[in-house]
C-alpha cells in the first residue's frame, strides 16, 4: 500500500511531527496566514488525512476536492469551522480534541469573570499609564477613585449556559469561590439548578457562555435576551463569538444595558483595532487564549495525531464527531 499523504495546516511538537512522519508523507501549509477555501482546494485532491486547526475552512468545497480523504483531525474541541454534514455524507470520520483543554478554558473563563467584576484590565491598564488611581481616595466617601468599585462574586449567581465538560468545570470553580450556580442546558450535573434561559438571564449577575457553535446557538444572545439581563450583569464569552449577536452587545455595553463583558471569542477573530468592542473600559477582549497553556496545547497535539493515525489505520477516532459514519 503506498504512503498515506496529510496535510498539517499548523505546527506540531517535534514529537508529534515525528510520530504522523513515521506513518505518513507530511506536506505542511507554510503561510503564516490562514488558508482559504480555494487555498485547501489545491492542496487537498491528494490528501488521505487532515490535520486542521479551528481557522482552517473544511467546507465542502474543499471536502469534495479531497476525492481520498479518509480522516479529518480538527485539533480543537470545537468543529465549527468543518461541514460536518459533507463529510458524513462522504463517509469519512471527523475526530476532535475534548476533555484535554477543559481545565485551561475553565480557568480562563474564571479568569475573565475576575478580570471584569474586579475592573482588573482597566485599573492595571491606569496604573501603567502612570494614573495611578490610589487605593485610598480621601475625598470619596468609599475611598476609590475609579468612576466604577468591582463586584465581589461571593454570593453572587453565575449562569452557565452550556453544561457540558467545560460549563461543568467552570461550575465547580463558580462553587469554590462562594457562588450560586445555575444552569440552562439538556445536561443534569449535581448541585446546579436548570432553569430556562430566560430565567438564567433575568436572575443572574454573571452568565457563562459555554455552548459549540451550531445553527441553534448561532445569536443565542441577541437583542431580546441581553434585554432581559440585568443592567448590573457581566455577560462571558469563552465559546465562540458567534453564540452572540455582536452588534446587539455593542449597543447593549453603549447605553449601559450590561455592567461588562469578557469575550475570548468574537466575530471575525482577530477582531480589527478600531472595533468598538475594543473601546469600553467595561469590556475585556481576550485573542482566543482558551487553551492556550503549554500543558493543554502539547496534549491537543497528541490527541490530534492519535486521532490522524486511528484514521489512516481504519481504526474508531478517540473522538469521533459523526460515528454514524461507521454504521454499515
Ligand atoms: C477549541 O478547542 O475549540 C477552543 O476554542 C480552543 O481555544
Amino acid at each position: 500500500m503506498s504512503v498515506p499523504q496529510v496535510l498539517l495546516t499548523a505546527a506540531l511538537p517535534a514529537e508529534q511531527r515525528t510520530r504522523l512522519a513515521a506513518v505518513a508523507s507530511v506536506t505542511a501549509w507554510q503561510e503564516v496566514h490562514d488558508p482559504s477555501p480555494a487555498d485547501l482546494i489545491e492542496i487537498v485532491p491528494e490528501m488521505d488525512g487532515l490535520l486542521t486547526v479551528l481557522s482552517d475552512p473544511v467546507d465542502a468545497s474543499v471536502i469534495a476536492a479531497a476525492r481520498r480523504l479518509r480522516v479529518v483531525a480538527n485539533r480543537a474541541v470545537g468543529y465549527d469551522n468543518v461541514d460536518v454534514g459533507a463529510l458524513t455524507a462522504r463517509r469519512v470520520p471527523l475526530g476532535n480534541t475534548p476533555g484535554v483543554l477543559t481545565e485551561a478554558t475553565a480557568d480562563l473563563t474564571m479568569a475573565l469573570i475576575l478580570a471584569v467584576a474586579r475592573r482588573i484590565v482597566a485599573t492595571a491598564t491606569a496604573a501603567r499609564a502612570g494614573e495611578w488611581q490610589s487605593t485610598w481616595d480621601r475625598t470619596s466617601p468609599y475611598g476609590f477613585a475609579l468612576t466604577e468599585p468591582g463586584i465581589e462574586l461571593h454570593g453572587q449567581t453565575l449562569g452557565i449556559v452550556g453544561l457540558g465538560r467545560i460549563g461543568t468545570a467552570v461550575a465547580a470553580r463558580a462553587t469554590g469561590f462562594g457562588m450560586r450556580v445555575v444552569a440552562f442546558s439538556p445536561r443534569e450535573v449535581s448541585g446546579v439548578e436548570r432553569v430556562t434561559l430566560d430565567d438564567l438571564l433575568r436572575s443572574c449577575d454573571v452568565v457563562s457562555l459555554n455552548v459549540p457553535l451550531s445553527e441553534t446557538t448561532r445569536h443565542l444572545i441577541g437583542a431580546r435576551e441581553l434585554a432581559l439581563m440585568r443592567r448590573d450583569a457581566i455577560l462571558v464569552n469563552t465559546a465562540r463569538g458567534d453564540v452572540v449577536d455582536q452588534d446587539a452587545l455593542v449597543d447593549a455595553l453603549r447605553s449601559g444595558q450590561l455592567a461588562g463583558a469578557g469575550l475570548d471569542v468574537t466575530t471575525p477573530e482577530p477582531l480589527p483595532a478600531e472595533h468598538p468592542l475594543l473601546g469600553f473600559p467595561q469590556c475585556v477582549v481576550l485573542p482566543h487564549i482558551g487553551s492556550v497553556t503549554f500543558r493543554a496545547r502539547q496534549r491537543m497535539a497528541e490527541l490530534a495525531v492519535d486521532t490522524l493515525l486511528a484514521g489512516l489505520a481504519g481504526q474508531p477516532l478517540p473522538h469521533c464527531v459523526n460515528p454514524e459514519v461507521y454504521q454499515t
